[in-house]
């Protein structure tokens, strides 16, 4: 019985750590990565410059690092013109908070 629980907490708890959990789901969130848009620790990026009628236009997504859980729970579940909608449960999408914010605490 003893040996059965040394395997089962080796498993189930220590397999993967929180932040390497949520470090995945960031670039792998059931459709396209958050990192492609928002950079890999969420400090935003350009999505793509273009020119039109001779004036420059910059498509970009914000930087997310210091967005509060409130708002960051809201942008997951509303519709945007240019971020794709995500179905994510509340778990995953404290996840990705964890993530993007412990990396601005550095
Ligand atoms: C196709 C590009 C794209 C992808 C992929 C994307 N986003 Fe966004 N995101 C944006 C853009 C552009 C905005 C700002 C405009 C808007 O709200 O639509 C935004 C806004 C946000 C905001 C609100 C920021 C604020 O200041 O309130 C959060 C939070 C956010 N995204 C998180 C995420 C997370 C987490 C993922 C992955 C599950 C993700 N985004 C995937 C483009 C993207």
């Amino acid at each position: 019985m003893v040996l059965f629980f040394g395997i089962h907490d080796v498993c189930a708890e220590d397999f993967i750590t929180k932040m390497e959990y949520a470090k995945m789901l960031y670039s792998n969130p059931r459709g396209i990565g958050c990192n492609k848009c928002h950079g890999e620790k969420g400090e935003g990026s350009i999505i793509s410059e273009y020119t039109h009628k001779g004036k420059k236009v910059v498509i970009s997504a914000p930087n997310i690092t210091a967005v509060s859980k409130e708002n960051f729970f809201k942008a997951l579940t509303v519709q945007h013109k240019i971020m794709p909608t995500y179905f994510l449960t509340t778990q995953e999408m404290d996840s990705l908070h964890y993530y993007v914010s412990s990396e601005v605490k550095k």
